[in-house]
């Protein structure tokens, strides 16, 4: 068995799990914590092939494996962090390959103490009992260990007095501020995913497939050592663009058309999330350049405006002001601005919001909002910035010319003490864009348009 399919983490990986853990630790005080891994996938092809991490256990505890549970005791003389995982089991590693065990999880992942699973039920019932508040997560569809679930069952805590908050905002306030390990991790997976959208803009030409073209980008990203996808991708041609979650990505590509690609892939379990448009002949007509034009200027002046104290909805308001000028400028809108701000009317083009928080899920965790008041934005959160303009084929009073054009360009920003570092280098100026466009070699590009 070759070392590389073991878990192994880097000393900056192991230092950050360990800093997350005591930061974690700090917040629940003279509680006790309880977090499983995923649950297995059903996956006939066994739960490597498939399975997914949940994104808070892995934050915490750096374990890929299923059939785990971490616990966090930080009033424990003994120990503070304990993880529960199988013991290496020959059959299973036969087939799924190698897994930690009891005897290696602990140096491997930089835990307390590893106990096996079998021995769960003897060991938490006791540390339930000394903590004042149990933090886990108690929804329906949470996936606990059988045997776990008398222990945690809610009336017999409150009858000890013990106080049950939800795991998952602890972590959640904490994943929210990304630390060196994960902003690497977000710079890498924005690297791998520009450079798929610029071989796929190189690829384009008239006649390709929205398929053939998902394929040249995802075979970018797997080929750069991503192993998943941050969410199916969305590879819309002509009037396809308008429909925001886009993705049967069957259809021909056409001279006329513009391609909008929103694509993201993982590295190390953190997904860039990119959007860009281009002209599938490689020439932007005047009207797809019109709204390109207005789009790119709200992108770029949103994230201009970027900076610790400055919130998501002003960026919105800005990025809609903008379009609503530019929209109105080029008769698709008509009244003042003040007007169409006022009524919403460039909702009908602009239909979804500025960004979102990004992370290890695409629509990562956080509270936007505190005691129903907006945060403002401070250094390591990350955001994407995503301005878009979609004309829906047949809009009534919009001239015909405009019909069927959709525009998204989205980036990823960290908010950094000054402002912000935008992590994604993907071409995106008008003049970047088409002269990319078509041209991949004919050898190359004949691979991708096997019929
Ligand atoms: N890719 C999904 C989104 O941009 O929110
Ligand atoms: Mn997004
Ligand atoms: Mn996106």
């Amino acid at each position: 068995m070759k070392l590389e399919c073991r878990t192994r983490l880097s000393e900056s990986q192991l230092n950050a799990l360990r800093r997350r853990r005591k930061d974690f630790m700090n917040l629940i005080g003279n509680g006790i914590a309880i977090l499983p891994a995923a649950k297995p996938g059903d996956s006939p092809a066994g739960d490597r092939a498939t399975y997914r991490q949940d994104s808070d256990f892995l934050y915490l505890t750096g374990c890929p494996e299923t059939q785990a549970l971490a616990v966090f005791i930080p009033q424990h003389p003994n120990f503070q962090s304990v993880l529960f995982v199988r013991e290496r089991d020959a059959l299973s590693e036969l087939w799924n390959g190698p897994m930690m065990g009891v005897s290696d999880a602990g140096a491997i992942l930089g835990f307390d103490q590893v106990f096996a699973l079998s021995e769960m039920e003897k060991k938490i019932p006791e540390w339930l009992s000394h903590a004042d508040t149990i933090f886990w997560d108690s929804s329906p569809e949470q996936e606990f260990f059988e045997q776990l679930r008398p222990l945690l069952q809610g009336s017999r805590l409150r009858r000890n007095g013990a106080e049950i908050l939800n795991v998952r905002d602890v972590i959640h306030e904490l994943r929210l501020f990304k630390d060196d390990v994960e902003l690497e991790a977000l710079r890498r997976a924005n690297q791998i995913a520009s450079s798929a959208h610029e071989a796929a803009m190189q690829f384009v030409r008239p006649g390709v497939s929205e398929f053939q073209v998902q394929a040249v980008l995802e075979s970018v990203m797997r080929s750069a050592g991503s192993s998943q996808l941050g969410y199916p991708s969305i590879v819309a041609g002509g009037s396809n663009a308008c429909c925001l979650h886009y993705n049967l990505n069957t259809c021909r590509l056409d001279e006329g058309d513009l391609l909008l690609i929103d694509a993201g892939c993982e590295w190390n379990f953190y997904t860039a999330d990119i959007t860009r448009t281009f002209p599938v002949s490689g020439k932007f007509t005047g009207e797809q350049r019109a709204l390109y034009d207005l789009v790119l200027e709200s992108q770029i002046k949103s994230i201009a405006a970027i900076k610790p104290g400055a919130k998501l909805s002003e960026l919105n308001d800005l990025a809609g002001r903008i379009l609503a000028e530019g929209l109105i400028h080029l008769g698709l809108l008509k009244g003042s601005v003040e007007e169409v701000l006022e009524k919403k009317r460039h909702k009908d083009f602009f239909p979804h919001g500025l960004g979102h928080w990004l992370g290890m899920d695409v629509h990562d965790v956080g509270r936007y909002r505190i005691k129903n008041v907006e945060r403002p934005l401070e250094p390591g959160m990350c955001v994407t910035i995503e301005p878009g303009i979609y004309v829906q084929p047949g809009t009534a009073d919009v001239d015909p010319r405009w019909h069927g054009i959709g525009i998204r360009i989205e980036d990823n920003i960290l908010v950094t003490a000054n402002g912000s570092e935008n992590f994604t280098p993907c071409a995106k100026a008008t003049s970047d864009v088409e002269s990319l466009v078509g041209t991949m070699s004919p050898q190359l590009s004949t691979f991708f348009r096997t019929n």
